[in-house]
């Protein structure tokens, strides 16, 4: 059997998140530069290669694959690499997910659900309209919601991903929460990570999650739950509801130790570490070197890879110059 993969720290990765595309249908504030630069299409992987990439992963004892993007949906021929990658769950592969803002959603989810996607995380930081239309720089929510409704409807679980916002949207964790309960959906809140250069001071709106627990639980009660993901996300269950709240605190709890991941860029760049610049270049070597300059180029990546991100976010400059769009977090 192929090696397994294993990182300098010991840590085993069986969890890859794999960017189809750094281009995105939304531009919110937070993840995107107004005027973002996108890679050139020609840069990127061929939908063969990601999906040949992915096999040469799951030989090597990866189990859980996460598309994201930008906005995977967008991918041309998305679907076609959803369906063989969705195959590769008779090679080992134990889960496809994907990481989406849902607008496409409506005209796709019976389609994820027939390639094998059984469980998504949709991007939802607001249930207002017009916050929603200002968060996203021009999205529509209702679009969102009835893509989320069509998901749940084709039998895939939901999960909504909410960026907590001191002064944008830290009033609406309640709401949300009994939201997400009445529609049969988890939900992660997650902090603010300085990724890229933004047009607002990102410190500004950093809100440590331990605020949005403590309104929480002002009207709910979290208890302590065992159910996990595999991901950063720390869970309770909510009473009376049976659905799930996670907390990602990459700044004021960090989970680095357990890191099980890496991620690919569509552009077949391989990161060790999100808050890290440390890569591999994997194309040339896919397009020229066999699957043995693939596996010498992965365990260069892996004896490479970072303990742990350093985000600092009231430092002047972001951890990396690389937007969250680039790998999809
Ligand atoms: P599941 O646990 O499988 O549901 O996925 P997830 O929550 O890891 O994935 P998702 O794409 O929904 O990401 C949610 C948030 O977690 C995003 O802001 C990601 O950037 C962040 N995230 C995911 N993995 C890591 C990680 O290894 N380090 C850090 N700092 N953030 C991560
Ligand atoms: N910090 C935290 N989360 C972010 N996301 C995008 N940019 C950032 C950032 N700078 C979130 C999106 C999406 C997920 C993949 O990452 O809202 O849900
Ligand atoms: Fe697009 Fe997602 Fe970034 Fe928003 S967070 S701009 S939806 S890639």
């Amino acid at each position: 059997d192929a090696a397994p993969l294993i990182d300098g720290f010991g840590r085993r990765i069986d969890y890859v998140r794999m960017s189809v595309t750094d281009r995105c249908n939304l531009r919110c504030t937070y993840c995107m530069a107004e005027d973002m630069q996108f890679l050139p299409r020609r840069d990127l992987l061929t939908l063969e290669e990601l999906a040949g990439l992915a096999r040469h992963l799951v030989a090597r004892g990866v189990k859980r694959i996460r598309l994201t993007g930008g906005e995977p949906l967008v991918r041309r021929g998305f679907l076609d690499l959803a369906r063989e990658l969705g195959a590769l769950r008779a090679d080992g592969l134990e889960e496809l997910t994907l990481t989406t803002n849902g607008v496409l959603l409506s005209q796709m989810a019976e389609q994820l659900f027939d390639a094998g996607i059984r469980r998504i995380n949709v991007s939802l930081d607001t249930l207002a309209p017009s916050r929603f239309a200002t968060i996203t720089r021009g999205g529509d929510v209702a679009r969102v919601i009835e893509g989320i409704d069509a998901a749940r409807a084709a039998g895939i679980a939901v999960k909504i991903n909410m960026v907590a916002m001191r002064g944008v949207n830290d009033t609406e964790f309640v709401s949300m929460a009994r939201w997400c309960g009445e529609r049969g959906c988890d939900l992660s809140l997650i902090e603010t990570m300085p990724l890229g250069e933004v047009e607002g001071e990102r410190a500004d709106n950093y809100l440590p999650l331990t605020h949005a627990r403590a309104a929480l639980e002002r009207e709910l009660t979290l208890m302590p739950t065992t159910y996990q993901t595999g991901g950063p996300s720390r869970y309770f269950e909510v009473a009376g509801t049976g659905r799930r709240i996670g907390f990602i605190t990459p700044l004021s709890e960090n989970f680095c130790s357990s890191c099980n991941r890496i991620r690919i860029a569509a552009t077949g760049t391989v990161y060790g570490c999100l808050g890290h610049d440390q890569k591999v270049e994997l194309r040339d070597i896919m397009r020229e070197g066999g699957e043995g300059a693939l596996d010498a180029a992965m365990d260069a990546l892996l004896a490479g890879k970072p303990r742990r991100h350093d985000f600092d976010i009231a430092a002047d400059t972001p951890a990396t110059s690389r937007h969250m769009s680039v790998t999809g977090g």
